[in-house]
Parts: C-alpha cells; sequence; structure tokens
C-alpha cells in the first residue's frame, strides 16, 4: 500500500469526529459519512487536495475516485486553493433575477478579479454557485457559515469592508494548517 504523506493526518480531535460521523451509519454503510468528513478536511486544511481525498479515502475504506466525484460535483467543495473569505454568490434562478448577475459584476469590479478567482492577497474568493435556499431573500450570497441577503453595491461595499477588517472565522471553528 503507498505511504501516507505525513502532513496529511487529522489531529486525534477530528478522528474522533470522523469515527462519530461513521457511527451514525449501519455497518458497512461508512461511505454515507462522506460529506461531513470532506466539511471537515475541508475545515482542517484550507482545501481539499488530491492527496486529502486519498486520505479520505483510505479513512472510511473507500475508492478515491468515489470522494473525487464528490469533492467535485458540490460547489461547497474547494479542490484548488481559496482565500480567506469565499464569496459564494447564488446565480440560481430568483437570485439571477433579483439581479444576481449585477452583483457578480460588482464584486468583480471591487476585488479586481473575475468569478472564480481569488485576490492576489489571498484573501478573497468570488464563486458563482446553485441555489442556497433563500430565493426569498434574493439575491444573496453566502460568506463561511453567514448568509448575506437583499444585497445592494452598498451592501457589497459593506461586506467587503467588514471581512478586510475582520477575516472569516474558519468553518466549524478549526484553524486551517
Ligand atoms: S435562487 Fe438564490 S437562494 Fe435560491
Amino acid at each position: 500500500m503507498e505511504e501516507l504523506k505525513p502532513n496529511i493526518q487529522f489531529p486525534q480531535e477530528l478522528l474522533d469526529e470522523v469515527q462519530r460521523s461513521v457511527n451514525m451509519f449501519p455497518e458497512g454503510k461508512q461511505k454515507s459519512a462522506l460529506l461531513r468528513v470532506l466539511h471537515l478536511a475541508q475545515a482542517h486544511w484550507g482545501y481539499l487536495s488530491s492527496d486529502v481525498m486519498d486520505y479520505v479515502a483510505r479513512l472510511l475504506h473507500i475508492q478515491p475516485i468515489e470522494v473525487y466525484e464528490v469533492a467535485t460535483f458540490y460547489s461547497m467543495y474547494d479542490t484548488t486553493p481559496v482565500g480567506k473569505v469565499k464569496l459564494e454568490v447564488c446565480r440560481t434562478g430568483p437570485c439571477m433575477i433579483e439581479g444576481a448577475e449585477k452583483i457578480i459584476s460588482y464584486i468583480e469590479k471591487q476585488l479586481g478579479i473575475k468569478e472564480g478567482e481569488t485576490t492576489p492577497d489571498g484573501l478573497f474568493t468570488l464563486k458563482a454557485v446553485e441555489c442556497l435556499g433563500a430565493c426569498g431573500y434574493a439575491p444573496m450570497l453566502q460568506a463561511g457559515e453567514q448568509y448575506h441577503e437583499h444585497l445592494t453595491e452598498e451592501k457589497v461595499d459593506e461586506l467587503i469592508a467588514m471581512y478586510r477588517q475582520k477575516p472569516l472565522a474558519n468553518y466549524m471553528g478549526l484553524k486551517h494548517d
């Protein structure tokens, strides 16, 4: 068996959390814990590199391809490095009707990046994503665990200024390595 890279290893606290997640499912169905374990891995390492995904596959005794398929399907997972603040703007129907495209263009202009890119200082990443379940509050974006709704250009300016002052606590309160 290929040797694990020594730096790809959850601390004991997270291994315990993985075990708790696995225990929620019937024996032999440990794959069902995959979404949760990927969240933990992304919170811990910042993004899901192929080494991290291979590690998750080994932890859950599944094939790496099964992890890659899930990690690349959902926009909530990042398989390349992202900034400290990920602005995920919904671009599905109701948000589009309420001006999501204009909001995305405005953020691009204010940050000097295109959708999918990260600012050179590593602070912001801008992503366009599918419905985040807050259609009644369109247009909206998610940053970390926080939703920002009824967006306007003024609100975007405030958000950018706020996150420049105080970047997000990492998802699930975990620190990136
Ligand atoms: S369409 Fe944007 S949150 Fe549902």
